[in-house]
């Protein structure tokens, strides 16, 4: 489904959603209609279905200054409302409230349409597909810029969704680096795909331990968007943990079902690739990084072990203590390889802890590092403006007693508490550079939808990136 701004509406000929404040009905309803209307919004009503035998209209009441959230959540309140008519062509008429809300309602509306059916058969596909395809936005004032630009943050996450929701079977980190190579270059990103050999020769010593019990060879993918009137000269570097696959490895996952969703565990990736493609649609004038490296994480006859000593990329050495903990062994690599570009901060998204996802459920991910304050705050503000919202935790020097191992530079296991902080305490060890790590392995991944937020992969780090960017970009 494509939204389109039209710059005319006259009379109620389509099927239509009316936003209105109370009180303030607009004359596209005869006086009839209105007083429908009126005589049901007395009963508290805030949805009011006026439907005719010809065309279908809903009256939906805003209040003055209603928050951003709730009106995308009304806005997939109406998405679901509407399909139960299947109705297939919609105006959603906004001439009377603030642009902004216009926007914001149709953001909810349009999240809430995706649809992961490939995997039904092709009836069922057909039963269950969203029967609206054409949606048309009528805002009173021009609104094509703003519509198009909210289209491509869409597609960036529809994109991400797709990417986690898709089973090992179908990407693994090969047809993973692919499809990044594919969709980068659609919209003039440069990405290079590193395989095998080339990781070889590069030393990741911690991707490849993570996929030696794998049967598929590893990929660590780089996207690049550098334009000419880029306002940064030091990139911004994103790093993605791309575990396509988590088992646990040797250390095989033991409690029942926690194995069940670790399709997800590439999470990281996917919002950072479809990021990259993000900024690459709505052409930012930033000098932007995204680092991937991918693997599976499996145990084979092959597999790394406990107490194996690992030489990661920057030469430090690591016992590894639970092969479960793989998702800091090929973020490390990444995240030393950035400093190459000399970033202005390396920021990493990963479904890296439990810890993590225990602590804040799927409401928020949790976030930290080394970075200056603003930074955080930053990203705080970006957070809360499209509700994917971050919690900061604190980086205590303290916490490094807890990776230090008695016989090599670093452990990859930290102990009971305080998980999620020793896992970003051990990524840290890997940069010189400004550090902020985004632990998502609580909203990355729904069991049932939340609204908007679809069930299966939730794209959660997608849109709060591409805002903070795009703020950026303003400064
Ligand atoms: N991929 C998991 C973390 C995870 C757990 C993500 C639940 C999403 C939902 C990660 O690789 C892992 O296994 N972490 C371990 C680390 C431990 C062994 C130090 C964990 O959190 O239990
Ligand atoms: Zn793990
Ligand atoms: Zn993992």
């Amino acid at each position: 489904m494509i939204a389109k701004a039209i710059s005319a509406y006259d009379a109620l000929q389509t099927d239509t959603i009316i936003l209105c404040e109370k009180d303030k009905l607009p004359d596209l309803l005869d006086t009839n209609l209105k007083a429908t209307a009126n005589r049901l919004a007395e009963k508290e009503q805030e949805i009011i279905n006026l439907s005719t035998a010809e065309n279908n209209h809903w009256v939906v009441f805003v209040k003055p200054n209603m928050q951003a959230e709730a009106l995308r959540k009304l806005g997939n309140t109406l998405l679901q409302e509407i399909e139960k008519v299947k109705t297939t062509a919609l105006t959603i008429y906004g001439a009377t409230v603030e642009k902004e809300a216009l926007l914001s309602f149709t953001e909810g509306f349009l999240l809430g349409a995706y649809q992961f059916l490939k995997y039904f058969k092709e009836e069922e596909q057909v039963k269950k597909k969203i029967k609206l395809e054409h949606l048309e936005v009528f805002a009173g004032v021009p609104l094509d810029e703003e519509l198009e630009a909210m289209q491509a943050t869409i597609d960036a996450v529809f994109w991400a969704r797709d990417l986690v929701n898709e089973p090992l079977s179908a990407v693994n980190a090969s047809s993973f680096a692919q499809q990044v190579s594919a969709k980068g270059a659609a919209v003039g990103l440069d990405v290079e795909v590193l395989d095998k050999k080339q990781i070889e020769s590069l030393r990741m010593g911690g991707l490849l331990a993570v996929n030696r019990g794998s049967i598929d060879p590893p990929t660590f993918t780089i996207a690049t968007w550098k334009p000419e009137n880029a306002i940064n000269t030091k990139p911004y570097v994103l790093v993605g943990k791309g575990v396509m696959f988590d088992t646990g490895g040797l250390s095989l996952k033991p409690t029942a079902n926690s194995m069940d969703l670790m399709k997800s565990d590439m999470g990281g990736a996917a919002a950072i690739a479809a990021t990259l493609y993000g900024i690459a649609k709505h052409k930012l004038p930033l000098y932007v990084i995204g680092l991937m490296p991918a693997t599976d994480n499996r145990p084979s006859g092959n597999a790394y072990t406990p107490g194996e000593i690992v030489k990661m990329f920057n030469g430090l050495h690591v016992e590894v203590l639970n092969t479960d903990a793989e998702g800091r062994m090929i973020l490390a690599d990444a995240i030393s390889y950035a400093d190459k570009f000399d970033p202005e901060f390396v920021l990493d998204m990963a479904t890296l802890t439990g810890s993590a996802a225990m602590a804040l459920g799927t409401q928020a991910a949790v976030m930290m590092g080394t970075a200056e304050t603003a930074y955080f705050e930053d990203l705080q503000t970006a957070g809360d403006q499209v509700h994917e919202r971050l919690i900061r935790f604190p980086f205590f020097a303290e916490y490094d007693e807890m990776i230090k191992s008695k016989i090599a530079d670093l452990k990859n296991l930290g102990g009971r508490d305080a998980g999620a902080i020793t896992a970003g305490k051990f990524l840290a060890n890997f940069t010189s550079h400004p550090f902020i790590h985004i632990d998502i392995a609580g909203p990355a991944f729904l069991t049932a939808a939340e609204s908007y937020r679809t069930l299966g992969g939730s794209g959660y780090g997608v849109r709060l990136l591409l805002q903070y960017f795009k703020n950026r970009s303003k400064k």
